[in-house]
């Protein structure tokens, strides 16, 4: 497969954009979306590279208003297009879909996907709306690009599940993958929003992975999962945290589970002074 030096090309314009992806499968080659809402970095990177491994990388970069809640950091959320293109650069990508909120949102628009279920614990239950426009702007960024697969990270492995959840429903014809966490070397998972944490929740933030790291052993063999989740919690707000959630679910139906007794997840969200992190583990 040949690439331009001067990859990613920009695009802002939808009908562009589609004639490139129709070139591109036209000359036989599959079609991989990233979709971003920029602030990108090393785990957003090794997204690229596994689109580029597969064929044509498409990473979509846009902050969707939809999806914050109104006490959440859409306005504080970091911004540098420049930045992000240049980083995608390095990266290889081939294209850099940024359409502007009226592209996305025009004037009269007004459907939103709803996901019951799977949305209403974990996340949901602590940020209304939020996975109703996330499972909006993804269909929209996918009907937009109509790839032949969309790469998500583990990180958000609720929102990952939604995602295939509306795919599988709506017989949208792309293949979700998911592509594992990518971490510091202390553990933490890597995240646009980390910038946010002081040198001190610095410091303190990586406890979170190894929380979890120690409850996936606990509960591997079978054990109940109450007793070692309790612990954590109590563990993490002694360091500092507010926790919204620690769980170990069930890795399809993210249905807590009192025992495991097939493929789960252990997975927790909790803030560090204004910041909210979030991490899972498979169990
Ligand atoms: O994970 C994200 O960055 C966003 O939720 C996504 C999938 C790009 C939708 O805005």
């Amino acid at each position: 497969m040949s690439r331009s030096p001067l990859s990613p090309q920009r695009f802002s314009d939808l009908d562009a954009l589609r004639a490139q992806v129709a070139a591109w499968r036209a000359a036989g080659e599959r079609v991989v979306l990233v979709p971003t809402m920029g602030a990108l970095h090393v785990g957003h990177l090794a997204l690229v590279a596994e689109a580029r491994r597969v064929g044509r990388a498409v990473v979509s970069i846009f902050v969707n208003p939809t999806q914050f809640g109104p006490s959440e950091d859409f306005s504080r959320y970091p911004r540098d297009v420049e930045a992000d293109l240049a980083r995608l650069a390095e990266a290889g990508a081939d294209a850099a879909w940024t359409p502007d909120v009226a592209t996305m949102y025009p004037p009269g628009f007004s459907t939103r996907i709803e996901v019951s279920g799977l949305t209403e614990g974990l996340c949901g239950a602590y940020r209304p709306g939020h996975f109703s426009g996330v499972a909006t702007v993804v269909t929209k960024l996918l009907n937009q690009v109509r790839p032949d697969i969309a790469l998500f990270g583990e990180k958000d492995f609720q929102q990952l599940q939604v995602i295939r959840r509306v795919v599988a429903d709506l017989d949208m014809g792309v293949e979700i993958r998911g592509v594992p966490t990518i971490r510091e070397a202390d553990g933490l998972a890597l995240s646009s929003r980390n910038r946010y944490l002081t040198p001190e929740e610095r410091a303190a933030a990586p406890r979170l992975h190894a929380v979890l790291a120690r409850i996936a052993e606990a509960v591997r063999g079978g054990a109940e999962t109450a007793a070692p989740c309790a612990a954590g919690i109590d563990e993490l707000e002694a360091a500092g945290f507010q926790v919204q959630y620690l769980a170990v679910c069930d890795a399809e139906t993210l249905a807590p589970v009192a025992r495991i007794a097939g493929p789960a997840r252990v997975l927790a969200a909790a803030c560090l002074g204004r910041t909210r992190l979030i991490d899972n583990l498979p169990v």
